[in-house]
């Protein structure tokens, strides 16, 4: 949560930072600022409200400074206002901080800088940070240091060391006028290599338009920025070298290219997205193989548990993850939400493999999940979207969905490509294990090769999807119905509906429904039905006369041929394994919810109180 953007060049910065600042909002959204260092001083204009309002601000043109730091919020302590807007000064106005992440223990700090004299002008946490700035470089060992740089540097360092928490900050100073120094620890921070120019940045989108080299700066490691260089430090302050990642994302993949909103577009690059994630993994014909990781047969036999552990979207990839795993490897598996596994003493040893799903990569609770099962003495496997990731650096294996940048707040392709790579993996287990028949996975391979063309037929013919969406905008109540892994992308579409709909929804399980929820179901309620096992369609059907009997309108998405005269809209998809089927199901309801979002006329690509990345417990 938080963006975070840094420039520092020859260029007047404002325009790198908000620029960077726009492509960013998806991390947050109610407040934005930048500081620019103009001539001796530090120029700082934020207000609340979102990255475009900065170019109303008054003088924001006249910055000509071509070194600073820029802040998007998405707000933890203290609600959005101007003096809440990152960046933050301290009192001397010598230090101006960017922070994304949440300190601790800034209650104590605070009354430790109060009772030194220093006066606090916000309700944030970050103010701290500059002030401890101050204290350090004005006081103790550092403040007797000669060299201005060694001092900023040492002042910054003593003040992260009170730290307690999770960050990724910047700071300048006109005192040290020629460079940034950023740090970080559970939040993300990369730094883009310029010629002559360097840049910042929380994701590699924000600057993947003026670069594609990039250092993916480590927990705890400090980086002194200048324009032509940067230096490394550990947390003792040991200089070390550090090589550069080549992010071979395109540029425009990171724009809307031609598209409304960047969900439609993000919609519309799953066949792409599961093509890539598919990529040489596997042929037909030959065994899967993955290049990132060689996982033996001997390790493999003496998994007896494996969880999937995720939250939101994520997590629901992990639902059929375990269905993949069951039937294919026949190895017990659970699914757990990571702020839920962390907390409740998890039945794991070194027998237990722990898969951990991150589209981001970020997502504060899965990492802190994985650190526990490593803890544990269990292996982890990390399935993430971008490269070098946290989630990535901390586990002992890592594969990659090939998605693109996914910038919509609302996950699309990365679910799809997910679940993708999820079956390749249960695939590559089942094979090394022998446990599913050879002809039993070639067909699934079939199916999963089939999968692009089958969604860009979903795609290739939309009103129908669009005229429910038009019929039902308007309804303040929705369920989803389906069995086994219809189920579960059930509640994935629900998901999807209430995040850029706002339209209260709730999933369950066909058969669960007379156990209690059936109350809820009156006359005129829609409810959405997914069919796609040939083996289940009864027993789905009968669930769904019971809510029609009770007045319920229904659409059935479904790629059975269903009995005429029972539902009031049927939206047929492609047939496939039902153990993927929520690859194609999916889409649908992935448009439903959007064009009901467009309908309403609410911002589709950043859905109120969300943000994309969630970095924060
Ligand atoms: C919903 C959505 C979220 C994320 C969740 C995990 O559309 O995007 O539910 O899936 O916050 O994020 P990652 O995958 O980045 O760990």
């Amino acid at each position: 949560m938080c963006g975070i953007v840094g420039y520092i060049g020859n260029k007047k910065a404002t325009p790198v930072l908000i620029d960077g600042l726009l492509c960013l909002e998806y991390r947050g959204y109610d407040s934005a600022g930048i500081a620019t260092i103009e001539k001796d001083s530090i120029k700082v204009m934020k207000d609340k409200g979102r990255v475009n309002n900065l170019y109303n601000l008054d003088g924001i043109n006249d910055l000509q400074g071509t070194v600073g730091i820029a802040h998007t919020r998405w707000a933890t302590h203290g609600k959005p206002s101007k003096e809440n807007s990152h960046p933050h000064m301290d009192n001397s106005k010598n230090f101006a901080v960017v922070h994304n992440g949440i300190i601790e223990n800034y209650s104590d700090l605070r009354d430790f800088l109060s009772k030194s004299g220093y006066t606090f002008y916000s309700e944030t946490d970050t103010e701290v940070i500059p002030n401890l700035i101050h204290y350090y470089y004005t006081n103790g060992p550092v403040s007797v240091l000669e060299d201005k740089r060694e001092r900023f540097l040492g002042a910054v360092k003593s003040a992260v060391f009170d730290l307690k928490g999770s960050y990724a900050i910047e700071a300048i100073s006109p005192l040290c006028p020629d460079e940034i120094i950023v740090v970080r620890k559970d939040s993300p921070l990369v730094i883009g290599k310029g010629n002559g120019e360097n840049f910042i940045a929380s994701d590699i989108p924000a600057i993947l338009s003026h670069t594609k080299d990039f250092y993916l700066l480590d927990d705890n490691e400090f980086a002194v920025v200048t324009k032509d260089d940067v230096r490394f430090y550990d947390n003792g302050l040991v200089e070390h070298n550090k090589s550069i990642k080549n992010i071979e994302w395109d540029a425009n993949a990171a724009g809307k290219d031609g598209y409304e909103d960047y969900m439609l577009k993000e919609i519309y690059e799953q066949p792409t997205a599961i093509r890539e994630t598919i990529g040489s993994r596997f042929k037909l014909g030959e065994k899967c193989s993955f290049d990132d990781i060689e996982i033996t047969k001997e390790y493999l036999s003496t998994v007896n548990k494996i969880y999937f552990v995720a939250c939101g979207t994520a997590w629901h990839a992990g639902l059929v993850g375990k269905a993949l795993m069951e039937k294919l490897c026949k190895i017990p598996t659970e699914v757990d939400i990571a702020s839920e596994f962390r907390y409740r003493n998890p039945l794991i040893d070194e027998h237990t493999l722990c898969i951990y799903i991150s589209q981001s990569g970020e997502t504060a609770d899965t990492i802190a999940a994985l650190k526990l099962a490593k803890s544990h003495g269990a292996k982890t496997l990390a399935i993430s979207n971008v490269i070098g990731s946290s989630i990535t650096r901390e586990a002992d294996y890592s594969i990659y969905t090939h998605a693109g940048p996914e910038i919509a707040v609302a996950s699309t392709k990365a679910y799809t490509s997910q679940v993708a790579l999820i079956a390749i993996l249960a695939m590559y287990f089942a094979e090394t294990l022998e446990t599913t028949s050879e002809a039993e996975i070639e067909a699934l391979k079939s199916d999963l090769i089939d999968l692009p063309s089958k969604i860009d037929q979903i795609l290739a013919n939309t009103d129908e999807i669009k005229d429910f969406a038009k019929k039902v905008y308007t309804e303040k109540d929705m369920f989803f119905l389906g069995r086994g892994t219809d189920y579960n992308v059930a509640l994935e579409g629900s998901l999807k509906l209430k995040e850029i709909s706002y339209i209260h929804s709730e999933a369950y399980a066909a058969g669960e429904l007379k156990h209690g929820p059936i109350a809820l179901v009156e006359n005129g309620v829609t409810v959405i039905g997914i069919i796609t096992n040939p083996h289940l369609v009864e027993k789905t059907i009968s669930n769904i006369q019971e809510v029609i009997t009770r007045g319920a309108k229904t659409l059935v998405i479904t790629n059975q041929i269903l009995p005429n005269g029972h539902f009031d809209y049927i939206i047929n998809i492609p047939e496939t394994n039902p153990l993927i089927s929520p690859i194609l199901s999916v889409i649908p309801m992935q448009l439903i919810s959007y064009y009901i979002s467009k309908f309403k006329g609410l911002d589709v690509d950043k859905p109120r109180n969300l943000a994309k990345s969630v970095t924060v417990e």
